[in-house]
């Protein structure tokens, strides 16, 4: 079993910024989840299903085979062995993976593919339910969030730095409406582990939060 750190959070609260340095400065392996749901999100608007229909998500994405390879310490997500790292961070996989996450058989599908990463590796792993669901024991858990205004901003910035036209009202509508889905789930909602550390992050840098969360690091695993 390696060492893990789980780092759950709403969507924009800069859980793979921070996860990822985190993971650099322990020499851990970084593993985000939530490319997981994007690859089959994307899977899924490839094949034109609907998001809303339960039984046909669940049909297809047993199409869909998911696994994950490091190259040159960056996760590079395979989605029937295709690298398609470049296609998941647009605004439609992004509504379409929290849309179909909501169902149990994505769930099931991605779940074996996290635990054992996790098993055989020493990780710091992103996502909505790793410190409740997928590594309940982990060594370290922390609830990483910030405000709907500061998270949709983030995320304004992030697109328009790569030069993607977006329009911060729609963003801002966006992940309100994400975070009421990933929340209000059946299966696997985002909530706070009762044992993780809450770091709301509105108004820290990110020097600030990678320093706390190494703080917290060290006083549970190396004290
Ligand atoms: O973190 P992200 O924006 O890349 O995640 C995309 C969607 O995937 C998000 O709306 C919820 C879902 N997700 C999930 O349900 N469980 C995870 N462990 C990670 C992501």
């Amino acid at each position: 079993m390696g060492c893990n750190i789980a780092i759950d959070g709403p969507a924009g609260a800069g859980k793979s910024t921070i996860a990822r340095r985190v993971a650099g400065e322990l020499s851990f392996i970084y593993v985000d989840t939530g490319a997981m749901y994007r690859a089959m999100a994307l899977y899924l608007l490839n094949r034109h299903v609907n998001g809303e229909d339960g039984d046909k998500v669940a049909a297809v994405c047993q199409e869909a085979e998911i696994s994950i390879e490091y190259r040159d310490g960056e996760q590079i997500v395979l989605l029937n062995g295709e690298n398609v790292n470049p296609y998941l961070r647009t605004e439609q996989v992004g509504n379409m993976a929290s849309l179909s996450s909501a169902n149990p058989k994505v769930r099931e599908h991605l779940l074996k593919l996290q635990r054992n990463l996790a098993s055989s590796h020493d990780v710091v792993m992103d996502g909505r339910d790793i410190g409740t669901t997928i590594l309940p024991d982990a060594d370290v858990k922390i609830y990483l969030t910030a405000s709907v205004h500061t998270r949709a901003a983030r995320r304004y910035l992030e697109l328009s730095e790569k030069g993607l036209p977006c329009s911060l009202e729609e963003i801002e509508h966006d992940i309100a409406e994400r975070d009421e889905r990933d929340m209000n789930r059946q299966v696997s909602p985002l909530k706070k582990a009762e044992d993780a550390v809450l770091v709301d992050s509105s108004d820290m840098g990110i020097d600030e939060v990678v320093a706390k969360i190494m703080g917290i690091y060290r006083e549970k695993v190396e004290s």
